[in-house]
């Protein structure tokens, strides 16, 4: 079996002639990628761009529709092959195997479900759903017929849900009745009814029933998948859009003021995310591919649907917890399914570091190739126990950086193609040009030494955000003008003597400590070097003589390893790594951390606990934790 669009480049030499090129004319470079996509009619242009205005188009004048590219064009050949495998929360229950031409059909028969309830082109939907086939069948749909998707994680509150609809002014609301989560459930449509009350803008609500729990459906307003499905005919002819039309909104939280609703279009997105899943992953056209995130945020957008539909790969979709029915979940499904690629998050190697090893032994890992990372800076404890535990030293790690805001990842290892280092997330990809910047504003040379500095992206590629939804002027603010015509990325970043690039975390989080500017990150990676610590998040609290000092929220390993000699030890350790001035006034042993659901920790939190305030934390409806609040603040010290 072949790749249908083999965009890969299989060695380190490949890699950087691909870069030298992408470097010398990214026009030629990108062109010569997009040639191997279905469009229905060439680009005029490859890349018009101003970083000034901002504003950036790639393709255009191109008309295509990503379906045909993620679907259709894999039909004639391999029509048969497993597009999505679904996992279900519970293991008792059936896995399913949905082949191309099943997704296909199902696509383009939810697409005329979406048409006969008055979408169109151009049209804001919301999807909040669990992680079902149905949730793909449903934003594909919307990509079918040119309607924007704008999906929320079924995590999020009422509050969320509102401000999101509203903010994107979507027509149709597409759930489900409830979302298993291991022994919980939640009520996703209670949930709807609450918010909808807040969202005129709505005027239909399709309802897809999953599970026996009980719930409302309100007359005129509500329907069911079902019903609507049998209506509907199955054939349904992809809509033709432009490069540039927006494909979908996905808002991200950030940890402060209201979500932005990240705009993301057609060509480039599309072109962004399949090169980039082939080359950071290097599959094969056998391979099983198993990316952990919820499609509710940008990861499963782009590598649980996008890049690896559109590539021809088979992608497994997870409903459940990594916990349910224990900790050995994900190595169950590992083996049932001979995983081949394993794409997760630090924050869940950790936790599932802190379980005993027989949940891993128990199961057959052999099948695993590559390991993927991403979300925050992995910590060099849980790489070790990454790479030893579950790669068993032998599956590249994959440390992928990127953003909601670029689409695709960015700077990463490539499976096979150069050397996975902990904590670095190693090369820009071709086509992506980082540059770092220091205090001043001023490009840092790289010269070979060990320099240090603000990551920023000179040059414009195909899958970045085009915009903010409705606030363009926000988008210019926040991402083009720290750094003049550049995209300021908000992270910190080293290149090492050996032309690697370590990314620290975000800058944003700065405390001034006796007329010293700390950045967050780095002391934090220092607390995380002590090797009972599993995680830990600093935050400043007014100090009388140093104006902010250091209040540290430490998660351990084992909770029975805290003592007030282990917070001695820890303060000697940052010391020593981080000097003297960085070295927290106070520790606070807490079992977890307030963090939205793309594992942000919500700092403004900790800093009112830190400054003694114990209640009004203001909207905490995005955190996917909110009991572990008060429970952090009962604790204060
Ligand atoms: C921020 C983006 C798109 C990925 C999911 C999170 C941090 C992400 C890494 C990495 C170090 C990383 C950065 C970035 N980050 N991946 N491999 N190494 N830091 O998406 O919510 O938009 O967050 O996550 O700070 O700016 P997001």
């Amino acid at each position: 079996m072949q790749i249908p669009n083999d965009l890969r480049f299989r060695t380190r030499e490949a890699y950087s002639e691909a870069y030298k090129k992408s470097m010398e004319n990214p026009e030629e470079f990108w062109g010569a990628v997009a040639e191997k996509f279905k469009w229905h009619k060439k680009w005029d242009r490859v890349l018009e761009w101003d970083f000034e205005k901002p504003e950036v188009k790639w393709f255009q004048g191109g008309k295509l529709n990503i379906t045909e590219n993620c679907l259709d064009r894999h039909l004639e050949q391999h029509g048969e092959k497993t597009a999505i495998i679904w996992e279900p929360n519970n293991p008792k229950d059936q896995t399913l195997h949905i082949s191309y031409k099943e997704l296909h059909q199902r696509v383009t028969q939810f697409a005329n479900v979406l048409k006969q309830n008055g979408i169109e082109k151009g049209d804001r939907v919301c999807i909040y759903m669990p992680m079902i086939p149905e949730l793909a069948v449903a934003m594909l749909a919307c990509a079918r017929i040119g309607a924007i998707h704008a999906i929320v994680f079924a995590g999020f509150s009422v509050k969320a849900i509102a401000k999101r609809i509203n903010n994107a002014g979507c027509k149709m609301l597409i759930t489900a009745n409830g979302n298993y989560r291991g022994k919980k459930y939640i009520d996703l449509k209670g949930i709807c009814d609450e918010a909808l009350k807040e969202t005129p803008s709505i005027k239909t609500v399709i309802v897809y029933k999953h599970g026996d729990k009980d719930f409302q459906m309100k007359e005129g307003r509500d329907k069911f998948w079902r019903d609507e499905v049998n209506k509907a005919k199955t054939e349904c002819a992809a809509q033709i859009m432009d490069a540039e039309d927006p494909l979908f909104i996905l808002h991200t939280s950030g940890s402060t003021g209201t979500p932005k609703g990240m705009v993301h279009t057609i060509g480039g997105y599309m072109i962004g995310t399949t090169y980039t899943f082939q080359n950071v992953f290097q599959p094969d056209p056998n391979d099983v591919y198993w990316c952990t995130a919820d499609i509710g945020w940008i990861t499963g957008h782009s590598y649980i649907i996008y890049g690896p539909l559109s590539a021809g790969a088979t992608t497994l979709m997870f409903e459940g917890i990594p916990s349910y029915p224990d900790y050995g979940r994900f190595w169950e499904i590992v083996e049932k399914n001979k995983i081949t690629h394993f794409y997760t998050a630090p924050t869940a190697i950790r936790s599932l570091a802190t379980q005993s090893l027989d949940y891993v032994k128990a199961h057959d890992l052999s099948s695993l190739k590559v390991l993927g990372s991403v979300g925050e800076p992995i910590n060099e404890e849980a790489w070790h126990w990454y790479n030893e535990n579950i790669g068993k030293k032998n599956c590249p790690i994959v440390d992928t950086w990127w953003q909601t805001e670029t689409g695709a990842i960015m700077i990463s290892t490539m499976a096979g193609i150069n050397q996975p280092k902990p904590r670095f997330a190693t090369l820009p990809l071709p086509g992506v040009q980082p540059v770092l910047m220091d205090d001043n504003g001023k490009e840092i040379k790289y010269t070979g030494k060990k320099v240090r500095g603000r990551l920023a992206i000179k040059f414009p590629w195909p899958s970045m955000a085009r915009t903010i939804w409705d606030n363009h002027e926000r988008y210019k603010k926040v991402y083009f003008t720290e750094f003049k015509g550049k995209y300021s990325s908000g992270d910190g970043a080293y290149i090492d003597e050996e032309g690697d690039y370590r990314i620290t975390g975000r800058v944003d989080d700065v405390i001034i400590v006796s007329g010293h500017n700390l950045e967050t990150a780095p002391v934090e990676n220092a607390i995380n070097e002590h090797p009972k610590v599993s995680e830990s998040a600093i935050v400043g609290f007014p100090h009388k003589i140093k104006g902010k000092a250091l209040y540290a929220y430490v998660i351990l390993y084992s909770k029975e390893d805290a003592s007030e000699e282990l917070k001695k030890e820890i303060k000697e350790l940052v010391s020593k790594l981080q000097g003297p001035i960085a070295k927290p006034d106070k520790i606070q042993f807490v079992t977890d951390l307030p963090k939205t659901r793309s594992a942000k920790i919500m700092r403004r939190i900790l800093r009112k606990i830190a400054a003694g305030e114990t209640q009004d934390f203001g909207d905490t409806s995005t955190l996917v934790n909110p009991e572990v609040v008060k429970e952090i603040a009962d604790h204060a010290l």
